[in-house]
Formats: C-alpha cells, structure tokens, sequence
C-alpha cells in the first residue's frame, strides 16, 4: 500500500515540480528524481543539501547505501527505492520532517570521472498550526477534515482529497471550474463539499457528511499548480461508534422512557430562543468594512482570551494575552480583521471586517473567555452582505457589472473578471492595460474597463451585447505583484429574455442584395 502512495505522489511530481511544501510532522515525502543510470558504469547518486556541512543527505553505488559521510541530521532518515539504479527511479524518501529539512536539495550522478545535476527541488517545511488527526463519534452530522494553503499564489490550481488505501483513491476533488466527481470514489458519493471559495481563499477544507466508521483513515489533500507547484497535507480522521448493538437496543428502551421528558425540554428549548437575541448587520456589497459589534458595560481583567467565530466555526479573529494572534485565524479572514482593544472603552470589543463579499454572509460569534477558560460573554452576530445584482434586457446595446475598490490602487495589479460556472475568463487587465489574449473566446471584443481605472479604483466591466447565456455569476478579482488576492467582489447578472410586443417592432430588416455586397 506505501508503495502505491509514493507511486501516485511521485506521478503528480514528476511533470513539473520544483518545489514541494508540507507541514512538520508528516510522515514522508518523496522527492522525485528520475534519470537513466542502467547504461553506465559503475554510478552513484547523491542527494545533497550544499547549505549544510556535511552536504550529504543520501547516497547510493552498486554495492547498496554509501551513508559514511551523511549529514547527522538525517540518520535513519532517508532511503531510495531498491531498484533505483536499475529503474532510473531515484527519488528520495524522507521520513519524519522537521522545520530544519527546508531547504534546497540536489539530486547528483556520478560515473567514471564524470558527475551531472539531474534535479533540484526546494522543499519547505512549515510550522504545523491544527491537529493532524480527527477524533469524533458517527453520530455527529459532519466532520471538517482542515487543509490550508496558499492557492491563489499557484497557477490553475486544483485540490484532491484521496483516500490511497481505497481504489479509486479520490474522496472530492476541486478545480477552477468547479467540483470534478467523475473519479470519486462510490463511498463518498453525496457526502462530500468544499467551500464555494475554497480556491479563492485558500481554505481547502473538506465537509463530510453522513459519518460512518468506515470512513477512518488517512485522507491526503494535494494542491497543484500547473506551474509545478505542489502542497500536500495528511489528516487521520477516526470515526468511532458511539453505541455498539446492545447498547443501541439499550438505547431504544430508554429514549421511549425520556421522550415525554424531551418533548417538555424541546418546548422550553423553544421559548428560550425568543430571549437569545441575535444582532443584525446588513450591507451591500460595495462598502469597503463592515463593523460587527460586540459590547459589554461589565468590567472585564486584562487577561481576556476574545475569539470571533464564524458559523462553521472557524477563527476570525483572536486577542490573546494583550494582543492580535493573527497566525491563529482562519486563512480567509487572514489581514482582513481589526479589534481595537480601547482602554478608555475596555468593554467594546467590536470587529472591523473589511472588504466584506456576500460569502462573507454568516453568523459570527465573539466569546470571552477568562484565564481560566471559563466563559465570560458570548454575543452573536448575523451578518448579511447584500449580492449585487444587475438585470439587463436580451438585446440591449451593453450591460455594467459595478466593482468599486480602493483608490489609488498601486500599478502592478492584476485585474480579473470571471464568470463562474462555467469557469470563463471574460475580461484581464495586467501591467496597465488590457490583456485579451488571455480571456475566453466568447468575450473577444465585447468587454470594457474604464480608463485610469487604478487611480479611480473603479474596476467596473461593460459587457457589450449581452445574451440569455451570459448569465449568471461573476467575479470582480484584484490581485497584488505577488499574485495574492487583494479584494473579491460578486456580481449576480441576470438577462430577461425580451418581451414579445417590443422584439417584433424592433427586428431588424432584411438585408438587400445590394446591402449585402457593401459588407
Ligand atoms: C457541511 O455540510 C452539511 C450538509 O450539507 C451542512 O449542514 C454543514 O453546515 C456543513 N458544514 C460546514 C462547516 O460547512
Ligand atoms: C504573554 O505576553 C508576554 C509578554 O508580552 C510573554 O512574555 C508571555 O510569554 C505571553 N504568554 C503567553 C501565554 O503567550
Ligand atoms: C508584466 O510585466 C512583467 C514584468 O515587467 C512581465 O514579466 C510579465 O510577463 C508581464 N505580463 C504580461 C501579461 O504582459
Ligand atoms: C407591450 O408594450 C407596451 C409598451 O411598451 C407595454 O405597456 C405592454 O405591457 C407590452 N405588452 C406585453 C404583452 O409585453
């Protein structure tokens, strides 16, 4: 079974990758290497890392394992497959990463008075923020099974979620266009979902649903880019029975005896939600921050842990011990959160979220805790971010799908439209000016920006002709040199086909012999 992982791992590699990035803790990864040693005489491969004295990570001749002179830090580490110099295959496992395995790493044959660089590859290790492993009961309606990384920073990306001790190993799969069920494999049909932003906020996540005891084990999320990049992360998930027979025939007997005491609870359950209030925020999805308040006349010590959550409950924002733990937040709301802890008002704990979208649209929650853990306040609060919808006529001239950002905007940005599902790139602006070679065939010569667009910071697109198909949802995406998303706006269009009364008046003449030479 290990051999066929490091079969597919090493497949997605093979293509491109220069870079690998995983988290500290994982139990290998293999860094692919392949070259043709089976014609030479007498070769041997290093890996090495120059940064590091010794450089040798690895070392393999005819006669087996050469690790006289490798580095310590990777003792009882590292291996090659048997065959290696047989097959050409000579990739490179590692076990057990740690943060110091970062680094540069250099795949060398040597043969009679010769040597060539057959490949390098750059592997990062980060700092492991979640638990690796999920531990939960079948009776729970969905687990989150969490993976986050930096998508947007990679070239038409697409995410698997695999299982690789199943066939067909693949759980969900994601890519630009949209879900790609076609390899799923038949257990997780229906039960699975990713995030509509998933790949827009780098929170690539896993919903599963319906959660039975076969569904323990170890699930692999790969995020590859067409440019080679490649981000892998492992999860063990186990789900336990709750009741085992006996005690679910147990369990029969005793719910019919608690049910009339349920019935009363559900009843006062009932009534205690009409004195839970909820606060409302409502904006439209043009404001550049939100404010959702959070506020108490109660003293509260300093020593306050406040977290805000969102409705999957994931971390918007967190003040710990004195200040921001901004590497404890969500990837999505990561450089988008403020909380002033104001001494003069220390009560007033309020969020500034900023540059809300309509998938921003949740029940958020901010909870204070003590020192000792113990809950102070808990608040919610329901924000709804209007979607900008925009309805046109079929057949009129043209359409504008408003996106209004920050003035000023600084040169290098790149500006994209999308049109979601199906996945089309309807207009791009790189480098100061329009880009139609990179946009979809359907949109050539029907789209328009608005000219000194970064000092405006209107980003708004004309869409000439607009046609039933042209429907649907849009993307208003503004990104920075890094190719980090800066700001996301969603533009709901909608094309009514055109009234009867009016087409007829206004259908065009035939056009003359004569007319039709002239073209
Ligand atoms: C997971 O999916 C279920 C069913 O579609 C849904 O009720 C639940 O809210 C989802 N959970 C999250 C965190 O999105
Ligand atoms: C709290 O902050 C102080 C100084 O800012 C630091 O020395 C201490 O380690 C922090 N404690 C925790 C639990 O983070
Ligand atoms: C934009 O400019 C950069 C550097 O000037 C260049 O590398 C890149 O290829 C350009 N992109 C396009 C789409 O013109
Ligand atoms: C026809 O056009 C007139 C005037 O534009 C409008 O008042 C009427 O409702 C239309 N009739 C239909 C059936 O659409």
């Amino acid at each position: 079974m290990k051999m066929f992982v490091v079969f597919v791992i090493l497949v997605h590699v093979s293509q491109h990758t220069s870079a690998v990035e995983l988290y500290e803790g994982e139990e290998f990864v293999l860094l692919p290497c392949q070259f043709n040693t089976f014609d030479m005489d007498n070769p041997t491969v290093v890996w090495s890392r120059y940064d590091l004295n010794p450089p040798t990570v690895h070392q393999r001749q005819q006669e087996g394992e050469g690790l006289t002179y490798q580095n310590q830090l990777y003792s009882g580490r590292t291996s090659m497959m048997t065959d290696a110099l047989e097959t050409g295959d000579l990739s490179l496992k590692l076990t057990k990463l740690q943060l110091s395995d970062s680094g540069s790493y250099t795949c060398t044959v040597r043969w009679l008075g010769d040597q060539r660089r057959v490949g390098n590859i750059q592997l990062k290790v980060k700092v492991s923020q979640h638990a690796s492993a999920v531990e939960l009961y079948d009776r729970e309606e969905f687990v989150l099974l969490p993976c986050e990384f930096q998508t947007f920073e990679m070239d038409n990306p697409t995410v698997v979620w695999s299982r690789y001790d199943l066939n067909p190993p693949t759980v969900h799969q994601r890519q630009q266009e949209g879900d790609e069920l076609k390899d799923q494999n038949q257990l997780y049909s229906g039960r699975t979902s990713m995030m509509t932003d998933a790949l827009e906020t780098g929170d690539l996540s896993l919903n599963l649903t319906k959660l039975h005891w076969s569904d323990s084990g170890s699930y692999t999320c790969t995020a590859k880019g067409l440019g080679g990049q490649l981000r892998v992360r492992n999860i063990q998930l186990q789900v336990k029975e709750l009741f085992p027979f006996w005690a679910k025939v147990l369990l029969v007997l005793l719910v019919l005896l608690v049910a009339g005491i349920v019935a009363a609870g559900a009843l006062l359950v009932h009534f205690r939600q009409y004195f839970m209030s909820v606060y409302k925020v409502e904006v439209d999805s043009e404001v550049k921050s939100v404010l959702l308040p959070c506020k108490t006349t109660v003293h509260l010590p300093e020593d306050v842990t406040v977290e805000w959550r969102d409705g999957h409950n994931m971390k918007v924002h967190v003040y710990k011990n004195g200040s921001d733990q901004p590497e404890e937040q969500n990837i999505r709301y990561r450089d988008r959160t403020e909380m002033k802890r104001n001494l003069q008002r220390p009560g007033d704990l309020s969020l500034t979220l900023k540059y809300p979208t309509n998938y921003n649209s949740n029940t958020y929650t901010c909870t204070v805790y003590s020192r000792e853990r113990d809950i102070l306040m808990k608040k919610q609060v329901l924000l709804q971010v209007k979607v900008c919808q925009v309805e046109v006529e079929e057949g009129a001239e043209s359409v504008l799908l408003p996106c209004k950002t920050t003035e000023n905007l600084p040169e290098d940005v790149r500006v994209e439209w999308i049109h979601y599902d199906p996945y089309e790139k309807v207009h791009m602006y790189q480098n100061g000016s329009d880009q139609p070679d990179q946009q979809d065939q359907v949109y050539r010569d029907r789209t328009e920006m608005k000219e000194d667009l970064l000092r405006t910071g209107d980003l708004s697109l004309t869409l000439k002709s607009p046609t039933d198909r042209d429907g649907g949802t849009y993307w208003c995406k503004v990104y920075d040199k890094k190719g980090v998303l800066m700001r996301w706006k969603s533009v709901d269009l909608r094309v009514k086909e055109r009234s009867r009364n009016r087409s007829s008046s206004t259908d065009p003449t035939p056009l003359m012999a004569d007319q039709l030479f002239d073209l």
